[in-house]
């Protein structure tokens, strides 16, 4: 277990936001957490927080207590038919190179997933989606330990609730529950998804079907497109959740506006956050050193050395100027602290 003391959460957050925690703990195994646990109970003023890969958060301020961060790697396949396998994977795996290695071996399902930044464990909690592809789709069982008494608890797939960017560890259960390996469904036989509009020309250009491999590189080069490079611009990805308004708003929305992009979604119309934001005049525009993305509105970024508090005035700006336009109210996904 490794234990600081006013640690540097630099390179604990995408955003690259320079602030301090006042104690940082990484576990290496689930005995590591519990004792852990155990002595954040024991302490009851300060306050705790469990992080994945930092691509979600938005730091505002030096946070005043414990940073726990998982150390349980490992991939481990244990089960095996002709069709599929079950992958257990530790929490701290980094995303990316597991979509990496699971296209290398073979075992599909994860190739629309390709790039996007964070830890095996967050995918389980946020419900990462891309490409028409969301992870819930390939996931069989959330292996987590229980804040309050230790105790381990499987979660099944119909137990986590899912749904866009959400699942029972956001809503009900959030924060009483810690993942720590996270078991995926995957297949031996590749069946792309392809139709999301920015893969299509893979079946378009191609009298055979694509490999994983080529669907895994066209969503590569299209996110280095759209999106800034982690390594070189500090950002967390979509900001701003897309908002879903109803049949009657949209219609009103699209009489003014008849190119608005749209979705289907559950309880109405699914807008793109990053086409309102565009609209609002927004795109590649910035506030001190916080901006927002030129290819994609709905990514803010840090121009540099941006504070926190710098990038929440811009999201709040952002906020009102399309509650103004449209009426409509964008939730961020990226957690304030
Ligand atoms: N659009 C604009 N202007 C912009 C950005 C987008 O007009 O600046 C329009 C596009 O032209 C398109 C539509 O909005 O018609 C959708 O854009 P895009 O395909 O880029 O996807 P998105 O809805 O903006 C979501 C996810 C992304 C994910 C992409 C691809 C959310 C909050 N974001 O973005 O996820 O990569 O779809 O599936 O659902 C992330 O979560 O960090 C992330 C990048």
């Amino acid at each position: 277990m490794q234990i600081h003391s006013d640690y540097s959460l630099l390179r604990h957050n995408t955003f690259g936001i320079d602030v301090k925690c006042r104690q940082f703990v990484e576990y290496n195994d689930e005995n590591e957490l519990r004792k852990t646990l155990k002595m954040l109970k024991e302490n009851t003023e300060a306050p705790w927080l469990h992080i994945g890969g930092g691509s979600n958060l938005l730091f505002t301020k030096d946070y005043p207590g414990t940073i726990l961060h998982s150390g349980i790697y490992g991939k481990e396949i244990i089960e095996e038919s002709d069709e599929s396998v079950l992958l257990r994977v530790g929490a701290a795996e980094d995303w990316d190179k597991l979509v990496e290695w699971c296209v290398e071996k073979g075992l599909h399902g994860l190739e629309n997933l390709s790039l996007i930044p964070g830890e095996a464990g967050a995918s389980a909690v946020q419900n990462i989606g891309a490409y028409g592809v969301e992870v819930e789709s390939l996931i069989e069982k959330v292996e987590t330990l229980k804040v309050e008494t230790g105790e381990a608890r499987i979660f099944l797939h119909d137990e986590c609730e899912y749904g866009y960017r959400t699942s029972v560890f956001k809503q009900q259960h959030k924060g009483k529950f810690i993942v720590t390996h996270v078991q995926y469904r995957l297949s031996k036989q590749f069946f792309p998804q392809i139709s999301y509009g920015a893969l299509k020309d893979l079946s378009e250009k191609n009298d055979m079907p694509p490999t994983a491999a080529e669907v895994r590189n066209k969503v590569i080069r299209i996110r280095r497109e759209k999106l800034p490079d982690p390594a070189e611009i500090g950002s967390a990805g979509s900001f701003f959740m897309n908002p879903v308004i109803s049949e009657s708003q949209f219609q009103a929305l699209q009489s003014q506006n008849p190119d608005i992009p749209h979705y289907p979604a559950k309880g109405g119309i699914k807008v793109p956050a990053g086409w309102l934001i565009e609209q609002c005049g927004w795109k590649g525009k910035q506030l001190g050193q916080a901006g927002v993305h030129p290819r994609q509105a709905l990514v803010l970024i840090n121009l540099g050395h941006a504070t926190g508090a710098e990038i929440a005035q811009l999201s709040r700006k952002i906020q009102e100027d399309v509650a103004e336009r449209f009426n409509i109210t964008l939730h961020p996904e990226v957690l304030f602290l």
